[in-house]
């Protein structure tokens, strides 16, 4: 078992949150309110005298990353572009906010732009590069030493109208995708520790997604293996990741990566990583063997990673009840044990700092309460779990 940075004081962090928690969740005040803007700056560390209430759940205070173990990245995906449109934020990002922006500087190692790496974002039209939002996020991890994730290079979604609409011939599809790939990883290349080079590239029947995706319905999987290429090309340092959702279990899924990424590394392709994404629903059972899942990936000699864990449930009024909080810890837990107990996992990243920013209710309606953190930027209980888990180290 390796030590964690600081795991006396992880325990007594761990313990004063623990209690934290219980008193704030004993009264209620850990449920997260109706979908709204945050109310950063509304620590709610002190009770009103007038409702007799007892102190809410804290905000976090670096715990996670004081009892994560030094060979750990904890990442978290900073808001902005995709959902964020139709919110408040509009087409900005989250970190204009500063209590936002220093809770993912004080509590996190990595970040992942959620939205603004991805092909819509970058290439409004096909002769110009948006930079602007991309470079504001990495320049702000550079500033608080925060390692980036690239998300993503190769998907089906969030592409632009001119890319998709089928005017391009072979020639130059293959060709804007070089120059795609080229460009974008080259220009973060040393600043961008891994990338999601290709997301989700099998459907929900493990069939490799022929026709919601332009490159793949045009050049089939060995297009795949370009991809890899060129990305390694424009930074041989980067660490290069397929990535998907429901494939933390063992099943036809996952069963279509292993096989694939088995022929990918048997052609000599620079493939170095298999993320798992851990979008997970308490409707369904746990993933169990997510560990032996992501170990099978490891024998390979494959870095893994949880890339983008969230559990959603039902809820009211965007109001979730404590026991499906509590319940919810238990869902994390599993994702964060298979990583810990897995020596190539060193990348554990969540899909939202917050309830607030989190895109599952805009996706399922009736489902909600997600992250970590409620929209107060409180400490829900799997948060206190993943606390307690970390600092048991690996
Ligand atoms: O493209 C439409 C546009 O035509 C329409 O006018 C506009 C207004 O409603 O919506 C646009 O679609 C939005 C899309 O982002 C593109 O901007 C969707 O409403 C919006 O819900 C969507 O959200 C993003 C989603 O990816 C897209 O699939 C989320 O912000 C983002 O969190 C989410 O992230 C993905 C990861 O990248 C991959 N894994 C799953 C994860 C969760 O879906």
């Amino acid at each position: 078992m390796r030590r964690t940075r600081n795991s006396r004081s992880a325990r007594l962090r761990f313990a004063a949150l623990a209690t934290a928690l219980a008193l704030g969740a004993a009264l209620g005040a850990c449920s997260p309110g109706a979908p709204s803007a945050p109310s950063p700056g509304t620590s709610g560390d002190e009770a009103d005298p007038q409702d007799g209430a007892a102190s809410p759940a804290p905000l976090p205070s670096g715990e996670l990353v004081s009892a994560s173990p030094d060979d750990l990245r904890l990442g978290v995906a900073v808001a902005g572009g995709g959902h964020h449109l139709e919110t408040g934020l509009g087409s900005g990002t989250a970190l204009a906010d500063e209590t936002y922006a220093s809770l993912v500087a004080e509590n996190f190692t990595s970040l992942s732009p959620e939205n603004q790496l991805k092909w819509e974002w970058l290439r409004p039209e096909r002769e110009t590069f948006d930079f602007a939002a991309a470079d504001e996020l990495v320049a702000f991890a550079q500033e608080h030493g925060l390692a980036v994730r690239g998300h993503t290079l190769f998907w089906h979604s969030q592409n632009p109208a001119w890319l998709t609409s089928g005017e391009l011939d072979d020639d130059e599809l293959r060709e804007v995708l070089r120059e795609h790939v080229e460009t974008v990883v080259g220009r973060y290349a040393g600043q961008i520790e891994q990338w999601d080079v290709a997301n989700e590239i099998f459907d929900d029947h493990a069939r490799l997604r022929t026709q919601d995706n332009p490159f793949l319905g045009r050049f089939g999987v060995e297009i795949v293996a370009d991809v890899f290429r060129w990305a390694h090309d424009a930074d041989p340092e980067a660490v290069l990741f397929l990535n998907d959702y429901a494939i933390e279990s063992i099943g036809p899924k996952s069963d279509a990566y292993f096989e694939l990424v088995q022929e990918l590394l048997a052609d000599g392709v620079p493939v170095h990583g298999m993320g798992f994404q851990g979008h997970l629903s308490m409707k369904y059972p746990k993933p169990g063997d997510m560990r032996e899942n992501l170990e099978r990936f490891a024998e390979l000699g494959l870095e893994v990673a949880v890339t983008e864990a969230d559990v959603r449930m039902a809820v009211e009024d965007g109001v979730a009840s404590p026991e499906d909080l509590a319940a919810q810890a238990g869902y994390y837990e599993v994702m964060l044990d298979a990583c810990l107990e897995v020596d190539s996992c060193r990348s554990f990243t969540v899909w939202g700092l917050s309830d607030a920013f989190s895109w599952v209710p805009f996706f399922f309606a009736g489902e909600g309460a997600a992250t970590l953190l409620d929209e107060e930027y409180r400490v829900k209980p799997a948060y206190v779990a993943l606390v307690d888990r970390l600092a048991t180290g690996r």
